[in-house]
């Protein structure tokens, strides 16, 4: 049984059919990237995973249960925590204040999370009293990505991580994604930068007005043609 199973999903904001008939899997232990360019509906895929959006049809099921139609901060009890696109942190608070945000499914953050989100990202515990909104892109995408795991979720789901950031910060952000991955956590991973998202996926899933086209191997889906072309800018 998939930890994450999704059957042919559909979403709506009002009448713009937005997902038509999404189907994806996601094992215990892996990373599965879902690659699309702007518009093509992947926020839509994880806002509907976590509860923020209700399909209206199809399901999601999450370790044998049905979560489609679950408030998000129940489904975020659940094990399953986002980091959105865009960051979303809180601007006026601290780097600290903002990880223990990400604490509220569990009450008072524990210590051990906090030194954990740490130990994965050094810079913000140099940081620790910043204001998250006076931080850099790259360090405000790790105070993002430290308050999800604040939640100590078992499927974590990134929403492009990559966004904006220069090509060292990208590198470093997907070396902790890779770090959070052996750790134990199972990733769903939703970028443009579908070059670096092959590379610490293990499977992919292609998404074009919202609808998968193609569900591969990373290694099969780097070497395919239309990949190539439309996701890696290659002639
Ligand atoms: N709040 C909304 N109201 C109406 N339409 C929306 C809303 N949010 C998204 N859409 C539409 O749904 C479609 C999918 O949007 P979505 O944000 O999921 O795309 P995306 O793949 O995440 O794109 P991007 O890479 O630009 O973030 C788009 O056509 C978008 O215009
Ligand atoms: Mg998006």
């Amino acid at each position: 049984m998939p930890m994450l199973e999704i059957r042919d999903l559909n979403t709506f904001y009002g009448h713009i059919h937005a997902l038509k008939g999404i189907s994806l899997d996601v094992d215990k232990g892996e990373v599965v990237t879902l690659i699309g360019s702007n518009g093509a509906g992947k926020s839509t895929t994880l806002k509907t995973i976590s509860g923020l959006l209700n399909p209206k049809t199809g399901s999601i099921t999450f370790n044998g249960q049905k979560i489609n139609g679950t408030p998000a901060h129940k489904v975020a009890g659940m094990g399953v925590a986002q980091s959105p696109e865009g960051r979303r942190i809180f601007p006026r608070m601290t780097v600290l204040e903002n990880l223990e945000m990400g604490a509220f499914s569990h009450g008072k953050a524990d210590p051990a999370d906090i030194e954990r989100v740490f130990s994965l990202f050094p810079r913000l515990k140099e940081r620790i009293n910043q204001k998250a909104g006076t931080m850099s892109g790259g360090e405000q995408q790790m105070v993002a990505m430290g308050r999800a795991l604040m939640a100590r979720p078992t499927l974590l789901l990134l929403d492009e991580p990559s966004m904006g950031l220069s090509p060292i910060m990208v590198e470093t952000i997907f070396g902790i994604i890779e770090d959070i991955h052996k750790q134990g956590t199972t990733v769903l991973l939703v970028e443009q930068n579908a070059l670096m998202a092959l590379a610490v996926a293990s499977r992919g899933y292609v998404i074009q007005t919202g609808k998968i086209v193609l569900a591969d191997s990373a290694k099969a889906l780097m070497q395919n043609d239309m990949v190539r072309k439309a996701y890696l800018g290659e002639e």
